[in-house]
Order: C-alpha cells, then structure tokens, then sequence
C-alpha cells in the first residue's frame, strides 16, 4: 500500500474556524486517519494550546496549517460600504452597529514559530507559495512540507519551491480556494480534471480534495494517482466536531443546488451553503480578504450562538449531501479507507 510519508492515506482536511478543534483532529488521527489543525485565525498562543490538547489526547501523528501571508490594500472606503451592509444585519440579531476591526489578521510568523513548535509531522500551506528559503528551513527541521494547488503552474511552482507534496484543490472543495496565481480566486478546475494533470506535470506526490466524501471518491482519487484523500466536508458532520447548532442543521438541509462559491464573508472566493448573506451580496463589489473576513467576525459569532444560519459562513463543499450520518471520526475514516483499498 502506498504510504505517503508513513502516514495514513485517508487525511482530514485542516478546517480553519469553528471545527479547528483538537478533539476533532485528535479523534481522527487516533481513528487511523491523519487529523490536520486548520489554524489560520488561531492566535500563536491558541496552536501552542490547541497542539497541546491534541497530543493529550493521542499520540498519533498531525498536521498543522496555515494561510501564506496575503498581499492587500487597506480600503475603508468600500470597508465602511460592507460595514453599512452588515449594520443591517447586526440590527436584526440585536448588535450594537459594526465598527472597523481592530485588527485584521493574525502575525504569519509568529503563527509559523508556534506551529514549528509545536512539531506537527506536517506543515502544510494554502493561498500562496512559502517559497525556497522557508521550505528548506522547515525541510531542515524534520517537517514535511505540503503547498495547496487550485491549477497546474501553482503545482509548478510549489514543487520548485521544495515542497514535499502538493494537495490538488478542485472546484468542488468546502472552504476557501487555496489557490494564489492568476485571478485572486485562483482557478476553477474540478478534481476529476485537476488531479491527474497535476500528477503528470509534478514529480512530487499530490494529494486529491474536494468533493471525496465517501469510499467511491477515495477510490477515485486513488484511480486518478492521488497519493492520499484530504476530506474535510464530511468531517464536519462527524460526532466529535463542534459545530454550531445552526451550521449543522443548515448542512443537514442544504441540497446539492445549495452550493455557492461566494465572496460575502471574506472578500476571498470559498464555497459554501447559500444563505440570505450570501445571495444579497452577490455581485456587489467588497474590500479584498481579509477586510470583511475581520470585520464580518463579529455577526458571525453571533449568529452562530443565536442559531441564525443566515449570518453564518456555511463553509461545505458540493458532495456535502453524500454522507450526511458518518457518525464518529474513526467510523468516518474506516468508511473511506475501504475506498483506498478497493
Ligand atoms: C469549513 C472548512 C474550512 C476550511 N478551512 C481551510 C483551511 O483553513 N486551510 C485550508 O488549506 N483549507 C481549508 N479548507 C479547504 C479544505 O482544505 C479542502 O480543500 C476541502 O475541504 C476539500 O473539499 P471537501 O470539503 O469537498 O471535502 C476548508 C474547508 C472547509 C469545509
């Protein structure tokens, strides 16, 4: 069996946001899959306790990740335009109105010292390339490095870096698009058609996501010359994530027709179950991610604990309704990797 860096072959997608949670990557890595830790938003304090908690709960391998640092213009101008469109909205949840975030993102590199710290077996990237410099250091220090692809000269471009792998991200995939060449959105190709290009154009193994949800997709991937499955949608659904109440009844009740990619919430393409956000700021021009990923936090938050799945970012992706019951985590990945041996 083909064991990519003797880990696993059936890897949980890092997840950035409410399922970044070390009960939920620890139940999968100790269930017989690889958990990853989606720590974009966590403060370098919060992946040093995070990482912590996972370890005290399994002593399985895990992978940590996180979002390259994004070049962006600071725009009050159309911020204060989104945070008129927000006001609106925190009216009806009962807020005081929107204000300018105090801050926009966390330090990418004080986010890479505490995940270096924390020795995942695995660093892996989205939304741009590490480069040579920073691959090689972490290379050096013993960690596998693995860059996110949404097209083939992104792939290119990862493997010249020095990237240990490359994770090939279809159109079809929950959550933001990884992808930093080209448009910002990166590019749009499904993942029956981007996996096997990115493994006949790279020497390096690529990793499929995005639409896997269940043994029949993992044993696609496999077929297409995928060296591991990343799923995340699915995951999401498993009883250890703790999802918000509200989330997990919309991804319950979305159809496949449900699925957006959408700007709204972050400024930054991600895919998603619709919902009135989504369609009343379809088209309407935003300040570029991560303004309205900070500013729109707030409703977010909200809303979730309010129960109210309009103001939600539903991140899910297109085969969200193919496994709505997978029940544990290990059952989940049991259930998958019967599609990698098959
Ligand atoms: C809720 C959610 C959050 C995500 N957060 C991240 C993230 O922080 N970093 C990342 O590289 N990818 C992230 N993704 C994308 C996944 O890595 C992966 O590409 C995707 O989940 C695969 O498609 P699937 O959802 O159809 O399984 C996220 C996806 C979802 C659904």
């Amino acid at each position: 069996m083909n064991m990519l860096f003797d880990l696993p072959p059936i890897w949980m997608a890092p997840m950035a946001g409410e399922a970044a949670s070390a009960a939920l990557v620890a139940a999968v890595s100790a269930g017989g899959g690889f958990g990853q830790l989606g720590a974009a938003y966590l403060s370098p304090e919060r992946i040093a306790e995070t990482a912590a908690d996972i370890r005290a709960h399994t002593d399985r391998p895990f992978g940590i990740n996180l979002f390259c640092p994004q070049a962006w213009l600071r725009d009050d101008e159309a911020l204060d335009g989104y945070l008129a469109r927000l006001a609106v909205w925190h009216a009806e949840l009962g807020l005081p109105a929107p204000l300018r975030p105090e801050r926009y993102e966390e330090d990418f590199e004080a986010q890479l010292e505490a995940t270096i710290a924390a020795r995942p077996a695995v660093i892996s990237f989205a939304m741009g390339d590490p480069g040579v410099a920073r691959v090689a250091a972490l290379k050096a220090q013993g960690f596998k490095v693995v860059g996110t692809a949404t097209q083939v000269s992104e792939g290119r471009m990862l493997q010249a870096s020095g990237v240990d792998a490359v994770v090939a991200q279809g159109y079809e995939a929950g959550g933001h698009r990884g992808g930093f060449l080209g448009s910002p959105e990166g590019a749009l190709i499904g993942t029956l058609a981007l996996v096997p290009q990115l493994v006949d154009a790279l020497d390096i193994p690529v990793i499929a996501a995005g639409g896997i949800a269940d043994a029949r997709g993992v044993a696609a991937a496999r077929a297409l010359g995928a060296s591991a499955a990343t799923v995340g949608t699915a995951f999401l659904l498993v009883d250890e994530c703790p999802l918000s109440p509200a989330y997990r009844a919309a991804l319950l009740a979305a159809s496949d027709a449900d699925s957006t990619l959408t700007r709204a919430f972050s400024g930054r393409f991600a895919r998603g179950v619709a919902n009135r956000v989504t369609r009343e700021l379809d088209g309407v021009a935003l300040p570029a991610f991560p303004q309205p990923n900070a500013a729109s936090r707030p409703m977010r938050q909200a809303a979730a604990k309010a129960g109210q799945a309009d103001f939600i970012s539903l991140w899910a992706g297109q085969a969200l309704p193919l496994n709505r019951a997978p029940g544990s985590a290990a059952a989940l990945v049991a259930a998958l990797h019967k599609g990698w041996r098959a």
